[in-house]
């Protein structure tokens, strides 16, 4: 089984891609030839900044890394360090219908608010196809935010196989997205989904003080210490539920039925639990900064390794479509 995922490195990584996809993808490192990358092509649809893309890219590598990506098991390498990735959504481009991306609500959601409509940004599908089917992927551990993605890989591999290919001999393996339901949509401090673009994350490797004010200025009702709470709309709760036991989670949704308690103190709990889940990766990841060599190394390898699949499928793409 080969498992592939990619995270943009457009900023500091929040506990939504850690939950999502990051800790998904560790626990399958075992499982199969895993491949993670990190999507600098796609982070320039929405960073124009050099060095912005250069410190995020290598503190996702090192975050990554932190949260337990053994290197000896999955290969960690930059999508620009395999350049035949851009090849491959050349090729894909001219069989995706304008109109299949023109439904896409990552594009939509993008221009809404307000970054540039480029031609990047609009055929970002396209290149995440090619992400995927250069590396003959099986599983895709993501997030809810990129089914439509790998729906839309599935349709262009599939109209490959139909142009190039044969019943026997596909082009293309079809490759299936992981996703969980317990985690699939991470909710922000505001209640909607966590993401970089609507400033409302909790970052992993956040300062203290930091996280902790964050974490204090999570969304609540207004209701009174001594009232009652609904556990089920809860952004607290559902925060705290990812970071506690099964029986630690059940007691906070009854203490929010018995009242008595106010928002705040639960929002110090979560804290706690969150703080101290993450103190052995903050403690790895002091580790892996203080030696500098070690992240290049793992880059390079996974590199090596990635390239070495990609150059395999690219030959076989460039016969199917008689570009050789
Ligand atoms: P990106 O960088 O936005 O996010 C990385 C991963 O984190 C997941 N995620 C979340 N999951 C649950 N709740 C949230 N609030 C949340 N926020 C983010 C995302 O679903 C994702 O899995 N297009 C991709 C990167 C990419 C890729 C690929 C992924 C490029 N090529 C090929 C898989 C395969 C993206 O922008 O992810």
């Amino acid at each position: 089984m080969r498992i592939l995922s990619g995270i943009q490195p457009s900023g500091v990584l929040h506990i939504g891609n850690y939950f999502g996809m990051m800790r998904p993808a560790i626990a399958l490192q075992s499982r199969g030839e895993a491949f993670y990358f990190i999507a600098d092509y796609h982070a320039l649809t929405s960073l124009h900044d050099p060095d912005a893309l250069r410190e995020h890219s290598r503190h996702v590598a090192i975050d990554f890394l932190a949260c337990g990506l053994d290197p000896e098991r999955a290969a960690l390498f930059r999508q620009s360090d395999v350049p035949q990735v851009t090849e491959l959504a050349w090729i894909l481009g001219t069989v995706t219908p304008m109109s299949r991306l023109e439904l896409a609500h990552s594009f939509k959601d993008k221009t809404a608010r307000g970054v540039a409509a480029s031609a990047g940004l609009f055929t970002y599908p396209v290149l995440m196809a090619a992400d995927i089917l250069i590396y003959d992927s099986d599983v895709v551990p993501v997030g809810k935010d990129q089914k439509q993605h790998i729906e839309i890989t599935r349709d262009i591999a599939t109209r490959i196989n139909e142009t190039f290919g044969s019943r026997k001999q596909p082009v293309f393996k079809l490759p299936e997205a992981q996703i969980h339901a317990a985690t699939e949509t991470v909710p922000g401090i505001d209640g909607q989904k966590m993401s970089k673009s609507y400033g409302n994350t909790i970052d992993i490797f956040g300062e203290e003080k930091e996280t902790r004010k964050r974490v204090m200025s999570i969304v609540t009702d207004s209701r009174a210490v001594e009232a009652p709470k609904d556990p089920a709309n809860s952004t607290i709760v559902q925060l705290y539920s990812l970071f506690a036991t099964e029986a630690e989670t059940a007691a906070m949704r009854e203490s929010f039925r018995a009242g008595g308690t106010g928002y705040g103190e639960y929002k110090k709990q979560l804290f706690d639990k969150l703080w101290e889940f993450f103190a052995p990766m903050r403690q790895r990841r002091q580790e892996i900064i203080s030696d500098a060599s070690y992240v290049d190394n793992v880059l390079a390898n996974g590199a090596e390794r990635a390239n070495a699949i990609a150059d395999q499928v690219m030959s076989r793409v460039r016969a199917a479509v008689g570009l050789r």
